[in-house]
């Protein structure tokens, strides 16, 4: 997901204001608010591809719609808030049209469940993640006039039959989940909660999606999961894992680049690394959230690794993929953090050299290990403070980071025309970096050499070679 990089990981929102107006002639619309990570954008293309299925079309325009989705997010307090917000401006379209039916998808469906239908009044349906089968029927609950609820979690379901539907047609790069849910249980993590137990999807119906994707000219493709480390599948006795996985698709599909995340830290293989070395069109960047510098904090929040495991694994990395980029997420100010703690989450950062990082403020979260049996102990002004420090240092060396690439080359794929200038193009490497550079005759999903001139704070400049 192509994010803003640096509070607000994975927060997708469409602008939306717009005409007032129903569809009462053809068929019933539905409009969808996509917030949370990459999984939920892709969980939206799913809900759309389920609905539209079934009769509905698709609309761009709340105001047009009869069916309001606003798939959501619980992983910070203030992703919630911001849905919370949202749900204000939908109660006014309710207000002018009593028949529109509102529901609340995703993550805070799941962790809130039918509380949720008693403190927001806007809203008809509250649906989880694994039940997305079921909107016909809840949809046909709630235009009836009753409130339509189901958050069943499924220790099977991964959608691995439905083709989604992609928002914005045109794009080069798309994403296919191939797992759900987590095992994980860090101990300042909903996601457990909210997405249930760790599934993998059939290989074979992941290869077929992404030969769809391939005829209708995506170049890009990004596998996701909440620990894609961990997928698993049993073919005939034989077992399939994820550097496995990998290797198919970059065999099956030479022409398309493709992208993953997330690695967990402790289950990132020498074997990932060496199959990613064999196939140039896997990519050359790693995201290995690391949370915390601090042992004794990595111990706290049960990551399973120390900080001496996690630098052992950056250096396979750098031994057997030199020429990858590493990112990460840090999370300031968790349970018990102190400055000590703090200084070792720095020093690391300045070890690693990440090239880019999304970094948050610890928000507990209700029913977690970490909201059960430890003290949000940290003040808010210091938390505050430790996450504006690390991300001063991340500017630093994501601009060293950049500077490191002037005068190299590197292939870029042509994803359109740069925000500054019609003139100009821009594209990512294979270490997912963004170029912009001079138009030329390219056309978006074109492979390019580009040479690296300068750089910008978001951005690397580059010109055709
Ligand atoms: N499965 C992925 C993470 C998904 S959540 C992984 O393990 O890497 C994305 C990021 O949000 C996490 O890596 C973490 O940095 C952050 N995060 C999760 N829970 C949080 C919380 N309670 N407060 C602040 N940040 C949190
Ligand atoms: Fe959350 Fe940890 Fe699972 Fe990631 S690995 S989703 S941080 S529990
Ligand atoms: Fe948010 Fe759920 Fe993704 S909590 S980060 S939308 S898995």
């Amino acid at each position: 997901m192509q994010k803003v990089r640096i509070h607000s990981k994975q927060m997708i929102a469409e602008k939306t204001e717009g005409k007032e107006g129903s569809n009462l002639n053809g068929a019933p619309k539905l409009y969808i608010e996509t917030y949370g990570c990459q999984m939920n954008v892709n969980d939206s293309e799913i809900v759309a591809a389920l609905l539209q299925n079934k009769g509905y079309g698709i609309t761009k325009e709340p105001a047009d719609a009869d069916l309001i989705f606003i798939n959501t997010c619980s992983i910070r307090d203030n992703a919630e808030q911001r849905v919370r917000g949202r749900l204000d401006v939908f109660k006014q379209y309710k207000k002018k049209r009593p028949e529109l039916v509102v529901g609340v998808i995703g993550c805070m469906a799941e962790r809130l469940k039918e509380q949720l239908l008693v403190e927001e009044q806007t809203v008809d349906m509250v649906v989880g993640p694994d039940a997305y089968r079921d909107l016909p029927q809840l949809i046909h609950m709630a235009s009836a006039g009753q409130k339509a609820v189901n958050v069943h979690l499924s220790r099977e379901e991964t959608y691995a039959d439905i083709q989604p539907v992609r928002m914005d047609p045109g794009k080069v790069s798309a994403f296919v989940s191939i797992m759900r849910g987590c095992n994980n249980m860090c101990a300042y993590c909903v996601v457990p909660y909210t997405r249930g137990g760790e599934r993998s999807r059939d290989p074979q119906t992941i290869l077929k999606e992404i030969s769809i994707l391939e005829k209708e000219n995506y170049r890009e493709i990004t596998l996701l999961g909440q620990n894609v480390n961990s997928y698993q599948w049993n073919i005939g006795g034989q077992n399939i894992d994820f550097p496995d996985l990998m290797a198919s698709i970059a065999r099956q599909f030479p022409g398309i680049r493709i992208r993953f995340s997330t690695s967990h830290p402790k289950d990132l293989s020498d074997k990932l690394l060496e199959t990613i070395a064999a196939y140039p069109n896997l990519c050359r960047h790693i995201h290995l959230p690391v949370q915390s510098g601090s042992s004794r904090v990595l111990k706290e929040m049960k990551r399973g690794y120390s900080r001496e495991e996690y630098m052992k694994r950056i250096e396979s990395i750098r031994r057997i993929l030199p020429e990858a980029s590493l990112s990460t997420d840090i999370i300031a100010g968790f349970s018990g953090e102190t400055e000590e703690d703090h200084r070792e989450t720095l020093s690391l950062m300045e070890w690693a050299g990440y090239d880019f990082a999304f970094m948050f403020k610890y928000s507990e979260r209700p029913g977690t290990y970490a909201a059960r049996k430890l003290k949000d102990d940290v003040p808010e002004e210091i938390k505050t403070r430790r996450l504006n420090e690390i991300i001063q240092l991340q500017n630093k060396l994501s601009a060293a980071s950049k500077k490191r690439d002037r005068d190299h080359i590197f292939e870029v794929l042509v994803e359109g025309t740069s925000k500054r200038s019609d003139k100009e193009l821009f594209g990512r490497t294979s270490q997912n970096k963004v170029v912009v550079f001079p138009k030329g005759n390219n056309q978006p999903g074109d492979l390019i050499h580009v040479k690296i001139v300068r750089s910008t704070a978001a951005t690397l400049i580059g010109e055709r070679v």
